[in-house]
């Protein structure tokens, strides 16, 4: 998840760059950076760690000028975020320059083989390596540019959006996508161009846009007409949209708050996750820190999980996974407990740390006193680089992109998706696992982004359902097994963002005490899906409505017996019962969303709540 941004025509160039990286920093702002070649041929790169303005305090007072320039905000996948591995990257030569969004995933091999012709590397990422490569190309075979770019990316395996120039031609801007989104905007005469990772850059400049498709490399020449190809280097017409951009609207790609597009985007973040590790086709999930620690894993004493706030409630879902697939025993503790609870913890135990943000300051700590103990500490994490990614031995992130709303959603799903490649690679190395269960589950876990954007059409009929529930003041979110931390979750979502009293309970626990709120004003939320404890689950709602509590269930597709018990149901699609949280919860995350826009609150930024906690 970067943002990247590129002009060609005859204004000034760094001004609409700079502009366009604001823009796009909801892409990722862990460091950003320009390339511009001036009138005398003279290609001006800057770069700065952290926020575009930081970048805009480096380049201030020195020559930024040109007409054509490339730029880019980053946020970290390959490489730690620093300047040598901030974009724009530089060629052996110094010639070509380049930005990208994506992940090479083959970078490596195809490193080593350019460094025995004689490349050196200047960063630790992948998209150096393609640009080398793209340098070789060129020299060896003595072709243009354009023709490099196709014939590199016929041997890169991974995603890519790509902008790249070359000194000696600043008449000319050659830029490709696969998998990562990228769009041209055609200015003056269809030969003034503004090329970004969305549309939004483009804003106040054109609202005719051309789409690129994957696989298509397009030529952007000055005076001229783009030009696109595919990776054979045969023609493709030229698809101009008109568009209609809200500039307010721009950072949240076209939705009215992140936490909406966050939830929006979990299809597509949820396979960038499960990319180049989960490989069904090769009956085979590849984690480097399960390779890199096999035997302290496979052989560990026991597993801790630390977090807090959402993290937490996906580390149950995690102790239910290991436990299933690998049979080690799991202990899941709030990281504000654990850190003073002079824990039993040392050699032999590995702690794990489920953060988002990285940064949260109780997690962070529990893991250093554990380490201090002599335990292993394995992330995972989303924010490359973070406190938590360096305190940490080994880890996994997570890679669903930056995650703005304060409610957390995408990452949620995420730390779920790795807790379950983990557990089945684990599980795997440990002989705990079968190979039928093995490969059922690389199988489903594959069809989850598929059936989470399923879900995600339903969004109007959870709408108007919200609009029921809007002055309810208390809530019951009741689930088993699988589907109790998902209760948790939910409650926690609707809090967070509504102010409404909401509490999660294992469903069985209800009649221990929460029945006794059970009315015609409490709304009970039951995960009801198709899964083992359903028929107990029925129970326990028939019980609800028998003392005229509402229900609203969530239940599997085609499920009849439920619809005759509760007042409301939205159906999720059949997935095994260890992979039921990852579509459970998405029905919670937009009821919670809805309801809160119903009353007219602040989504992504609720009162009192911070996005990372960096404070006891
Ligand atoms: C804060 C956020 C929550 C998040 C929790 C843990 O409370 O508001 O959304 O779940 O911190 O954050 P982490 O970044 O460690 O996952």
């Amino acid at each position: 998840m970067c943002g990247i941004v590129a002009y060609l025509g005859s204004r000034e160039a760094y001004p609409i760059l700079i502009k366009g990286l604001h823009r796009l920093e909801y892409r990722g702002y862990d460091s950003a950076g320009v390339a511009v070649i001036n009138e005398a041929g003279d290609l001006n790169i800057y770069k700065a760690v952290g926020k575009v303005a930081n970048l805009e305090q480096v380049a201030a007072g020195h020559d930024c000028s040109g007409t054509i320039g490339i730029a880019h905000t980053r946020w970290a996948t390959h490489g730690v975020p620093n300047e040598a591995n901030a974009h724009p990257h530089l060629s052996q030569s110094g010639e070509l320059t380049m930005v990208h969004n994506g992940i090479i995933e083959n970078a490596s091999p195809l490193r080593n083989q350019l460094k025995e012709k004689g490349f050196t590397f200047r960063s630790d990422t992948d998209t150096e390596v393609l640009l080398q490569l793209i340098e070789y190309t060129q020299k060896k075979h003595g072709v243009d540019l354009v023709c490099a770019v196709r014939s590199s990316l016929k041997k890169v395996i991974g995603a890519y959006a790509i902008a790249v120039i070359d000194r000696k031609d600043p008449g000319t801007l050659v830029a490709a996508r696969k998998g990562s989104p990228l769009a041209v905007g055609l200015g003056e005469a269809n030969c003034e161009f503004f090329l970004a990772s969305d549309a939004s850059p483009l804003a106040g400049y054109t609202n005719k846009v051309v789409y690129i498709n994957d696989e298509e490399v397009v030529e952007l020449r000055r005076g001229e007409e783009p030009a696109i190809t595919n990776l054979n280097a045969d023609k493709v017409d030229v698809r101009a949209k008109e568009i209609d951009i809200d500039v307010n609207m721009l950072d949240k790609g076209g939705f009215p708050h992140f936490m909406l597009k966050e939830i929006f985007d979990q299809p597509a973040v949820l396979r960038d996750c499960m990319r180049g590790r989960l490989l069904p086709s090769h009956h085979r999930i590849i984690l480097s820190a399960v390779t890199e620690h096999r035997e302290e894993l496979i052989h560990a004493r026991r597993f801790i999980m630390v977090s807090c706030g959402t993290s937490w409630h996906a580390a149950l879902i995690g102790k239910q996974l290991i436990e299933q697939f690998c049979r080690i025993p799991v202990e899941v503790a709030y990281a504000s407990e654990f850190r003073y609870s002079d824990p039993v913890v040392g050699p032999g135990d590995v702690v794990f740390a489920l953060s988002q943000s990285g940064e949260t300051a109780d997690t962070l700590s529990a893991i250093q006193l554990a380490s201090e103990r002599g335990a292993m500490v394995f992330g995972i994490v989303n924010a490359v680089g973070s406190s938590i990614a360096r305190a940490s031995d080994t880890g996994t992130y997570i890679h669903v992109g930056p995650e703005i709303g304060v409610a957390s959603t995408k990452a949620f799903t995420g730390q779920t998706t790795v807790l379950t490649m983990l557990a089945l690679a684990i599980g795997w190395e440990k002989g705990t696992v079968s190979e039928s269960l093995y490969l059922e589950a690389l199988e489903a876990l594959e069809q989850i982004p598929d059936q989470i954007a399923r879900i995600l059409e339903k969004d109007d009929e959870i709408k108007a359902l919200a609009q029921e529930y809007v002055d309810k003041r208390h809530f019951l979110y009741l689930g088993r097994g699988m589907n109790y931390p998902v209760a948790l979750e939910g409650a926690l979502k609707l809090k967070e963002i509504s102010y409404i009293h909401a509490e999660g309970y294992p469903a069985a626990e209800m009649k221990h005490g929460p029945i006794a709120l059970v009315d015609e004003d409490m709304p009970v939320v039951f995960l009801a899906t198709h899964h083992n404890l359903y028929e107990k689950i029925i129970s326990n709602m028939q019980e609800v409505v028998s003392r005229k509590g509402k229900v609203l269930a969530i239940v599997s597709e085609g499920d009849t017996v439920v619809k005759g018990i509760a007042q409301h149901v939205i159906e999720v699609p059949h997935t095994p019962n260890y992979l039921c949280p990852l579509v459970s919860v998405i029905p919670l995350q937009l009821l919670a969303y809805h309801i809160a826009v119903a009353k007219g609150l602040n989504v992504d930024q609720p009162r009192n709540l911070a996005k990372s906690v960096t404070v006891e």
